[in-house]
């Protein structure tokens, strides 16, 4: 099962298997990792589940236009690396995806 590494906003990390077919958001949430919110449960609605993208940039599938919209309602600064990772769907090709949640989501 692919990992994920977790940066949550105090700078802990936190590496997750997470299996093929899952979102980034849905093993954060099950998890229990912090700084994520995810109020819409991953419809892409919500805007809660923004996380910065740290690595496999040219792995990780391009954002949608739903997406892209929604990012402009992120609380946190966005970044040229900012996803919400709701819309990130766990590939073999992930594997050792490293993500940061930021300081805040509301
Ligand atoms: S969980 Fe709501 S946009 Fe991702």
């Amino acid at each position: 099962m692919p990992k994920v590494t977790y940066i949550e906003p105090s700078g802990n990390q936190v590496e997750i298997d997470v299996p093929v077919g899952w979102s980034v958001m849905q093993s954060a949430m099950s998890n229990g990792v912090e700084g994520i919110e995810a109020e819409c449960g991953g419809s892409c609605a919500c805007a809660t589940c923004h996380c910065y993208v740290e690595s496999h940039a040219d792995v990780v599938p391009a954002a949608g236009e739903t997406e892209l919209s929604m990012l402009g309602n992120v609380v946190a600064e966005r970044k040229p690396n900012s996803r919400l990772c709701c819309q990130i769907k766990m590939t073999p090709e992930l594997e050792g995806l490293v993500v940061r949640f930021p300081d805040a989501q509301s």
